[in-house]
């Protein structure tokens, strides 16, 4: 089949004095036929973003709700919440380099369900993705079972294979954290993955919906004040980040990471599209 040529640019002759006079032979560059969604595409299958949260971007993450049954006031606490948090993780994905010097080089995103947490950290692993960086998306729950499910009952030791990857990305994005009742073995896992990144001073972003018990009521000027007008169930001793992860594997997320606590409606339920639909 001959190949078109069209879009090609000639990049050099061929070596002098090799062709000819008269018919010099010419190097040509014809770009590929792949598109930038493709592209785009190809480097969120490598870093295993899931397909629900590929459409997520900066770009189409809304700061300006209109939440049904929720008084201005409210509604313009949330939307100022959204949009510090989005201000924070924009700014982290394009501060990002691959190994931070600084205390805090990652990100802990905290919040109740729906609110974008997920939505925020797909959008910085895709910027920082498509920038050239490799980058990994894991979810808490299907972590712990691939490196359950690799592990060799003969050597009694894990396959490097489920674990190098996720020590060695340069970005690493934990879905979800806490959200299995802990065994001692996963948050020893867990445990070994966060410090080896965090010795090797490489970036990790984590999202939770548990917060602290710490933090709630703190400040009732606050936007945990506003989590609870709104309804939003505080966390007990049951559902606090110390008891789904325990003290450790705390003390060390917020040695490496700047705590970001969005506080809003769950975006699946409560917000409207401009159009009136459910989003
Ligand atoms: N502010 C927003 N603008 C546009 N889409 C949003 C926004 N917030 C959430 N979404 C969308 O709503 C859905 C739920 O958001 P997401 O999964 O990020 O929430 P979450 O905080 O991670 O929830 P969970 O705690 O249940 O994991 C996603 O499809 C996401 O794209
Ligand atoms: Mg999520």
């Amino acid at each position: 089949m001959e190949r078109s040529t069209q879009g090609a640019q000639a990049l050099s002759s061929d070596k002098p004095g090799s062709s000819s006079p008269g018919n010099p032979k010419l190097v040509w560059a014809v770009p590929c036929d792949c598109t930038k969604d493709d592209q785009t595409e190809r480097a969120l299958a490598r870093a295993r973003v899931p397909e629900r949260y590929r459409h997520c971007d900066f770009d189409n993450f809304e700061t300006d709700n209109d939440i049904e049954n929720v008084p201005p006031d409210q509604q313009a606490a949330f939307n100022r919440s959204l949009m510090q948090a989005k201000l924070i993780v924009q700014r982290f994905a394009e501060e990002f380099t691959p190994v931070r010097e600084h205390a805090e080089p990652g990100l802990l995103l905290m919040g109740s369900c729906g609110v974008g947490k997920t939505h925020l950290a797909v959008s910085a692993l895709k910027q920082i993705v498509l920038r050239g960086h490799s980058g990994l998306f894991y979810d808490y729950r299907e972590l712990l079972k691939e490196i359950q499910d690799s592990y060799n009952a003969v050597s009694q030791s894990t396959e490097m294979g489920v674990l190098e990857p996720v020590l060695k990305a340069e970005i690493f994005v934990l879905d979800d954290v806490g959200s299995s009742k802990p065994s001692l073995w996963a948050l020893e896992t867990v445990g070994h993955v966060l410090n080896t990144r965090y010795n090797e001073k490489r970036v990790t972003l984590l999202t939770t919906n548990f917060l602290d018990s710490d933090s709630v009521g703190a400040n009732s000027n606050g936007p945990t004040a506003v989590s609870r007008v709104a309804g939003m169930r505080a966390p007990t001793m049951d559902d606090s980040l110390t008891e789904r992860v325990g003290k450790r594997i705390r003390s060390r997320l917020y040695e490496m990471c700047r705590k970001v606590e969005i506080f809003g409606p769950d975006y699946r339920k409560e917000i409207r599209t401009a159009s009136g639909s459910r989003a």
